[in-house]
């Protein structure tokens, strides 16, 4: 039995959690700092990176003390030290080495990318690689063959905007604010999505979403300059419609290709109502399972850090005090 405390920082949730061999949520404390940049329309690191230093102990706290778990009983203490904004990684990666050094236990480096696909063996306990899985968050989007719980490979990937981002700036020149995702996510309930033919640009099983953004703000902009009304609802049915045929054909395509039958998704982007529909609709056309976690496990959270960390720890990967955060991503280097 292992208890795990996962610490997560790299963005603009400050969050705990503990989990039990890597499948069990016995805590998922989160502290969005959203409303704090929501004047900003976008993350201030400097204002996320003071946030998380005045939040990470409480979190921390609150997720021992939901769990019922003392910190000797932990086994090891897992944190996201790449990829992110670098002031805010430090601040989880910097606590969580004194915790570990405390209490005289492991400490675990995590990807935050391998830290989302897991939130899936949360959600379907009995879900073993392989498996493809699409990781689309606002920093990031990856097709990825999983071979095994730490083995992944990359089959197609945005060559420019992350799908999250997409959806970020297509909301904000639609004035819906920030965090543009859900919202735009709502706003397209109301709308058709076949009103405006957007760009769908790939290349094999790679993809692009900055010709998209810009096809929006253009298309917006124009009505603007010509005194048109434009029907906000319609435009973002569109948009989104646009991002889910090219994330799902794609994914689709990698896994029938690999000869997978099961496709997982990921990330924040995956929280998207249609995204998660076409794509279980797609793959079940196709013969292919499908798994998605639900929305909490979506977005950033610890319990996905702290089961990555699980499985990092049983494969004997430890952090030393000389871990330090690294903004890019590596996928080849960790997972
Ligand atoms: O994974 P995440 O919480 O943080 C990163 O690692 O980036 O993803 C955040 C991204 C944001 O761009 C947000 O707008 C997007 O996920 N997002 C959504 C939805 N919920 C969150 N995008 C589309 N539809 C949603 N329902
Ligand atoms: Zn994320």
């Amino acid at each position: 039995m292992a208890y795990i405390l996962g610490i997560e920082t790299s963005c603009d949730e400050t969050a705990a959690s503990v989990t039990k061999d890597g499948r069990e949520v016995l805590s998922n404390v989160v502290y969005s700092q959203i409303p704090l940049h929501t004047i900003y329309g976008g993350v201030v690191p400097e204002i996320a990176s003071r946030k998380h230093i005045d939040k990470i102990i409480p979190v921390i706290d609150a997720a021992l003390r939901e769990a019922k778990i003392k910190k000797e009983d932990l086994d090891a203490v897992a944190v996201t030290y790449n990829p992110g904004l670098v002031g805010a990684l430090l601040v989880g990666v910097s606590v969580a080495k004194a915790f570990a050094y405390s209490i005289k236990k492991p400490l675990i480096p995590v990807n935050h990318i391998q830290g989302h696909i897991a939130a899936n063996y949360i959600a379907y306990p009995d879900l073993k690689p392989p498996f493809v899985s699409l990781v689309a968050s606002g920093g990031h989007s990856h097709i990825l063959h999983i071979k095994d719980y730490r083995d992944f490979e990359v089959i197609g990937a945005t060559t420019d905007d992350a799908a999250g981002e997409a959806f970020d700036k297509a909301a904000r020149v639609l004035g819906l604010g920030y965090p543009g995702g859900p919202k735009l996510n709502k706003l397209a309930e109301d709308g058709n999505p076949e009103a405006i033919r957007f760009p769908r640009p790939h290349n094999g099983y790679d993809f692009s979403f900055s010709g998209l953004k810009t096809a929006v703000i253009n298309y917006v902009h124009t009505a603007e300059q010509k005194g048109e009304e434009i029907n906000k609802a319609d435009v973002a049915a569109s948009f989104q419609q646009a991002v889910c045929d090219v994330l799902v054909n794609n994914t689709v395509g990698a896994a029938k290709e690999l000869g997978m039958d099961k496709i997982a998704i990921a990330g924040g982007v995956a929280a998207n109502t249609l995204l998660r529909k076409q794509m279980e609709d797609t793959a079940k056309k196709n013969g292919i399972g499908f798994y998605c976690p639900p929305f909490e496990l979506c977005t950033d959270n610890a319990a996905m850090i702290s089961c990555a960390g699980y499985f990092n720890f049983k494969a004997g990967i430890r952090g030393g005090l000389d871990l330090n955060a690294i903004p890019q991503l590596s996928i080849g280097d960790v997972l």
